[in-house]
């Protein structure tokens, strides 16, 4: 049993703080948002993550787990310190490390004793290394410390599972006492550990983050084609997904990637490449194949219902991917915006991320209570994320609810014989 804390307490960090309580360590989540500590400390979850509340109470009971606005406190009781603040980008593509410096800098001045400082959020490369001369600057004397590189690769929407049952495991260490702890802290978890120096981990995070949103963009600008020459990008899809060396999984074409990370990992990928003097030309592509979704999507929707001025539009799913609340960089909030501008007006439904969609659109646009509300007299449907309610929709209610049978999907959710037959102008990406 190691005792840790959690330095930031968002998506990541809850999940992390959540997870090692889980298998047995005593951790104390920090985070500065008071709102959001006094919120996990009455049981609220701050975010909507499926099975976290569950292991939060549990281990909370257990006393396992608990939460502070002071860093001081939870600094001084831990031995293992993870940070896991946000790395938002900056205007030019370039991580923000602010909060992460900040964070080191005040963990550096309660070293009293051994510490590993673990960062858990994605940084770019060297970013340790500055992590360590920041808390070298900043500690009294000579602080006994240890600085680790432990990035994560859970997802929003399974981050719990992903979390106790990873793929792998990566920890770039510096000294076989920081191996040892790291080794020890995960030890109760089933999964390869991949262990290796700090720049090595640092870049398998954004590897993997490019590569992925790669696949995504790779399956659009071939959905672009398809479209064009009468060929079925679903089936293409598939069969591009058999042959195990491309695997089958981020091969579905629609409306972009979205979300917090992959845009701005990207980003930052590019620029730390810049500085180091290499130009990764491919990243920029990505970025650029996945903003043109979203206008070709629009497009779509021009095209199907001409003028947009006065027309009433519906929209399910505003969340960037399904099962989560996550509204960050979401293709809904520039699709929608854009709709706006050209004079539509706005019904919307999402299962789960309607409050977050609220602090975005404000009184733009009218927010609905179901799938059936938001069709109710639109003269189109649109699907932006493709949650599995909507897989059990009624279709024929919602046929007699819209006022013009239009459906435009953005996640290529239906077969589109089955929708034409049951009385939609359906219309998908990469289908014809
Ligand atoms: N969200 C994901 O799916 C995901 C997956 C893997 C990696 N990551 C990476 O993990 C990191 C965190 O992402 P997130 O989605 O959890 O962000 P988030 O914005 O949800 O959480 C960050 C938290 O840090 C807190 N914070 C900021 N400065 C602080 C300080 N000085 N002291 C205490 N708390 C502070 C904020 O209040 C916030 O609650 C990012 O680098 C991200 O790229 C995210």
């Amino acid at each position: 049993m190691k005792n840790i804390s959690i330095i930031g307490s968002g998506y990541v960090g809850l999940v992390t703080g959540t997870c090692l309580a889980e298998i047995g360590h005593r951790v104390i989540c920090v985070d500065n948002d008071k709102e959001k500590i006094r919120k996990l400390q009455n049981d609220i979850l701050p975010m909507y993550e499926p099975g976290l509340e569950k292991l939060i109470i549990k281990n909370k009971k257990a006393k396992r787990l608990s939460f502070s606005i002071s860093i001081k406190k939870a600094v001084k009781d831990s031995e293992v310190i993870f940070i896991a603040v946000h790395t938002p980008p900056k205007e030019n593509g370039e991580a923000d490390l602010y909060y992460v410096e900040s964070v080191a800098r005040q963990v550096a001045q309660l070293i009293d004793k051994y510490k590993v400082i673990v960062s858990k959020s994605t940084m770019p490369v060297e970013t340790g290394k500055r992590i360590k001369e920041t808390i070298s600057s900043y500690c009294s004397g000579d602080a006994d410390f240890d600085v680790v590189s432990n990035p994560e690769f859970l997802k929003e929407g399974s981050a719990v599972e992903d979390f106790l049952h990873p793929e792998r495991i990566v920890v770039g260490v510096e000294s076989k006492r920081a191996e040892k702890l790291m080794r020890e802290l995960y030890k109760p978890i089933k999964a390869p550990l991949i262990i290796t120096n700090i720049e090595t981990a640092e870049i398998i995070k954004h590897s993997c983050n490019a590569f992925l949103a790669a696949k995504i963009s790779f399956i659009n600008a071939v959905a672009n084609l398809c479209e064009k020459a009468g060929a079925d990008i679903e089936e293409v899809a598939r069969a591009m997904g058999l042959d195990k060396r491309i695997g089958k999984s981020f091969l579905k074409a629609g409306i972009g990637y979205g979300g917090s990370c992959f845009p701005k990992d990207i980003e930052a990928f590019a620029h730390i490449a810049a500085q180091n003097g290499y130009n990764f030309e491919l990243l920029k592509i990505i970025q650029k194949i996945d903003q043109s979704q979203k206008e070709n999507f629009v497009k779509k929707i021009k095209k199907a219902l001409w003028n947009l001025k006065g027309k009433k539009i519906g929209v399910l799913g505003l969340s960037f991917k399904p099962n989560t609340d996550d509204m960050r960089n979401a293709p809904s909030i520039d699709i929608i915006g854009t709709l706006i501008k050209e004079g539509a007006t706005i019904k919307a439904y999402d299962p789960a991320a309607m409050k977050k969609a609220r602090e975005i659109f404000k009184d733009k646009i009218t927010y609905c209570s179901s799938s059936y509300a938001t069709a109710k007299g639109s003269d189109a449907l649109i699907i932006l994320t493709e949650w599995g309610e909507f897989e059990k929709i009624d279709w024929g209610r919602v046929n007699r609810l819209l006022k013009v049978k239009i459906i435009i999907d953005g996640r290529n959710m239906f077969e589109p014989e089955k929708m034409s037959r049951l009385g939609f102008k359906y219309i998908s990406i990469g289908r014809n």
